[in-house]
């Protein structure tokens, strides 16, 4: 049985204190929200797109009147949402322009072992690397971040992410709501230094004056402001018509309950058509809607249930002041809407229990190492080493995962490779490549591994608390 969620007071049972701003935050919904550009390939030939992508510091205006320091992907924050068809192959060329290594990994994109951003396979400041992505996947919303190892988190939280999405025939034919009726947002938080500066416990004394390795630190680093798509609380104009959002929760620690204040009269808040790993069989309603970090969930939203002027407030039951607060709507007008939420999504391949021919547990939990006194966290006792495998995997298999947490909520994360949830609840239908599991919580994941011998090779799975991640809750599995 999968327990999802965290518990329902601040520190969510998987977090830190929350870090206080020290700058004037503005009044929430008061700032429009961005949508990230969709970046153009510089070139395309023989079926391939090619793209290229500089990683940057920019100074950028996140709080009116002062300037936050971003590590972005073309300078931004979020970085420029690439679009790719199924099958058709994608090449990003990254540029590193930060004072540091990097690493890119295509989160939810079934890659190569050599293109899919491992830990320790670095892009030096001022090197140059190519990443080809077949993205030979169903349409789905990924995510592409910094992948450093035992600097994701920080380096994600000055900015490192991105979207990139994965269109196909299939969902063309179905009529969602697609163009300006298709957004993708990013939510995450952050705290911020007097002077607009992104405030982070850093472990390394060179970037800011903060403690060292402290049980706060971690537990993992909660914000108190919510940003969508790199804006505080933002406002949306909205026509009374059906929309799609993408949901990701990109936050280091902190997970939502998402829900919509007043709830759409006579109607239901969300219509998830898909999840991490791309669209569902058939819709699922929600009224409230756990995300936990690195999760994706599509919605329908159906604003013609309001009537015109109406505000929609998208809150988080789970915060408390600003961070109940996520992304205001303000429904304009009745909007002509020819959309659909067809009853038959996709087609999925429902995996069952006698499929599994081999059957591993994993325990994610504190305990086991240390680091300069400190408890880390770890997978079945072992500290993440790229040299330890944790599980050889024969392509072509299907096999059952065990993952059991313990201490606080771990959201699990795999690499390459799509899983159902077994008994999963409404939350995890689909396909996914993330499942959230509360303390004491289990899941049995149905884990489907590719036939192909081009993804022979060694991938990592984790937990998406990247602080927990940084601290060495991740191994390897090999695939061959
Ligand atoms: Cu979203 Cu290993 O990553
Ligand atoms: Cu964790």
């Amino acid at each position: 049985l999968a327990v999802r969620g965290g518990g329902n007071v601040e520190t969510q049972g998987s977090a830190g204190a929350v870090l206080r701003s020290a700058a004037p935050l503005p009044r929430p919904f008061t700032l429009p929200l961005r949508i990230p550009d969709v970046l153009r390939p510089t070139s395309t030939h023989d079926g391939t797109d090619y793209y290229d992508i500089t990683q940057r510091e920019e100074r950028q205006e996140i709080l009116p009147g002062l300037k936050t320091v971003v590590w972005g992907y073309e300078g931004r924050f979020p970085g420029p949402t690439l679009v790719s068809r199924r099958g058709r192959q994608t090449v990003v060329r990254h540029h590193n322009a930060l004072p540091v290594p990097t690493v890119v990994h295509l989160h939810g994109g079934k890659t190569p072992a050599e293109h899919d951003g491992y830990p320790t396979d670095l892009v030096q400041p001022g090197a140059r690397r190519e990443y080809v992505y077949p993205l030979d996947q169903p349409a789905a919303t990924l995510w592409y971040h910094d992948h450093r190892m035992d600097f994701t988190g920080p380096q994600v939280y000055r900015g490192l992410a991105g979207f990139h999405l994965v269109h196909d025939d299939e969902e063309d034919r179905l009529g969602l709501p697609s163009g300006d009726r298709d957004i993708p947002l990013l939510i995450t938080d952050r705290a911020f230094h007097e002077d607009g500066s992104f405030r982070y416990p850093s472990r390394d004394p060179s970037l800011r004056g903060e403690p060292g390795v402290t049980d706060e630190f971690m537990s993992g680093v909660l914000g108190d402001c919510v940003l969508v798509n790199g804006v505080p609380w933002p406002v949306l104009e909205v026509e009374g018509a059906r929309y799609r959002f993408r949901l990701l929760n990109g936050s280091n620690a902190r997970r939502y309950h998402l829900a919509l204040d007043p709830p759409p009269p006579g109607g239901v808040a969300f219509t998830q058509v898909g999840g991490d790993q791309g669209l569902l069989a058939a819709p699922v309603e929600h009224e409230r809607l756990p995300i936990a970090q690195a999760e994706r969930f599509d919605v329908v939203v159906d604003f013609s249930a309001y009537r015109p002027g109406q505000e929609v407030t998208l809150i988080n039951t789970l915060g408390r002041g600003g961070t109940r607060d996520v992304l205001r709507f303000v429904v304009t007008r009745r909007g002509r809407d020819d959309s659909r939420v067809p009853s038959r999504l996709a087609e999925l391949e429902p995996l069952s229990r006698d499929q599994a021919r081999v059957e591993r547990d994993f325990v994610f939990a504190r305990g086991g190492a240390e680091h300069h006194g400190t408890t880390l966290w770890t997978v079945n006792g072992e500290p993440f080493s790229p040299d330890h495998v944790a599980a050889e995997v024969r392509p072509g298999s299907v096999e059952l995962w065990r993952i059991r947490v313990q201490n606080v909520a771990h959201p699990v994360h795999l690499h390459l490779v799509p899983f159902q949830v077994l008994d999963g609840g409404p939350t995890t239908a689909g396909w996914k490549d993330t499942v959230d599991l509360d303390s004491g919580g289990q899941a049995d994941l149905l884990v489907r591994f590719p036939d192909d011998p081009s993804y022979a090779g060694r991938y990592v799975f984790h937990c998406h608390n990247l602080e927990h991640e940084d601290m060495m809750m991740m191994a390897n599995f090999d695939l061959r």
